[in-house]
């Protein structure tokens, strides 16, 4: 078979994009994988099926790649692909509405506030800060890679960030901080097979967890084996797969969370269907730390594609 590695696109991670895309490739064709790539921002999704590829490993991040839109044409053209879904993928790129559902889950997520992008008061952004406390993030809820987000400390800090969420969405998410250990963990598998891989925990100079430091530096430090005590890493790999389940997520996905100091309670922040890939991602130290190599997670992924 041949298979297209889908890297690029139109989205803000589009470089993230590319990094991961690159990995991808390497691994597969270092395999023995006829794969090659393809930027569906150069080409048209319908060249896939001309040029004769019958698998895609998506290796798009954001917007028209992770959103349930690239999959949905892929279903269209009947050409399996790697991870979730089309609904999955739509619902876990609004990080408004993956919450609407773990919350009626039960599941724990921050307290948060949506604002509209455009038509918001003063006294409703003011409002935020009192109904959350301070300091919040505020993110735009359709982006990755800490595009988009502010921490917020102060009432006078709110606009700005308001108004940088908002160049990127239709609509704002405020969302209450949780202060305490960042933690991401990757699930592989679908419905009762899903599971959960090593916990990883993201140690990061306050505030410094941002764009350029999670793909471009060497300042944030990542623990895997992450050092949390036994219970509270199997506490956080139930709560993942349950989360992930809820979703309907399938092939791959990986959540993002804090642990709150006080109390140690896990709350779940997002659901990425289309992890990273790049040399600085999670998911690839997770799976080597148990024993998956990041060629072997390739492989993994791809053979087992589906429509
Ligand atoms: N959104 C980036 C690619 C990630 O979650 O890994
Ligand atoms: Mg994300």
């Amino acid at each position: 078979g041949k298979v297209a590695v889908l890297m690029g696109g139109t989205s803000a991670e589009r470089d993230v994009s590319l990094m991961s895309g690159e990995g991808v490739l390497q691994a597969l064709q270092s395999q023995g994988v006829n794969a090659h790539a393809f930027d569906p921002a150069k080409q048209d999704l319908v060249e896939l099926k001309k040029q004769g590829f019958d698998r895609c490993f998506i290796a798009l991040h954001g917007r028209h790649g992770e959103d349930g839109t690239v999959q949905g044409a892929l279903e269209l053209l009947g050409i399996p692909y790697t991870g979730s879904g089309v609904m999955a993928s739509s619902i876990a790129m609004d990080k408004v509405m993956t919450k609407r559902i773990w919350l009626a889950e039960g599941l724990p997520t921050p307290r948060y506030v949506v604002l509209p992008a455009n038509r918001q008061s003063r006294e409703d952004v003011r409002a935020v800060p009192d109904e959350l406390g301070l300091p919040l993030f505020v993110k735009p809820p359709h982006e990755g890679s800490s595009i988009g987000v502010s921490k917020v400390s102060g009432y006078s800090e709110m606009a700005d960030a308001v108004a940088l969420a908002a160049k990127y969405d239709h609509e704002v998410l405020c969302e209450e901080f949780i202060d305490g250990d960042e933690v991401t963990c990757p699930v592989l598998g679908q419905g009762a097979n899903a599971v959960a891989l090593p916990v990883v925990r993201i140690a990061a100079p306050e505030g410094d967890y941002d764009y350029q430091n999670k793909y471009f530096t060497d300042v944030v430090k990542y623990h895997v084996p992450s050092g949390l005590p036994e219970a509270e890493e199997r506490e956080i790999q139930r709560i993942v797969v349950e989360a992930y389940r809820t979703l309907n997520c399938r092939g791959w996905g990986r959540a993002d969370l804090m642990i709150r100091k006080s109390d140690r309670k896990p709350y779940l922040l997002e659901m990425n269907t289309s992890p990273g890939m790049t040399s600085h991602s999670l998911v690839p130290k997770s799976a080597a730390a148990n024993g998956m190599p990041y060629e072997q997670l390739c492989l993994h992924l791809i053979a087992n594609a589906s429509l």
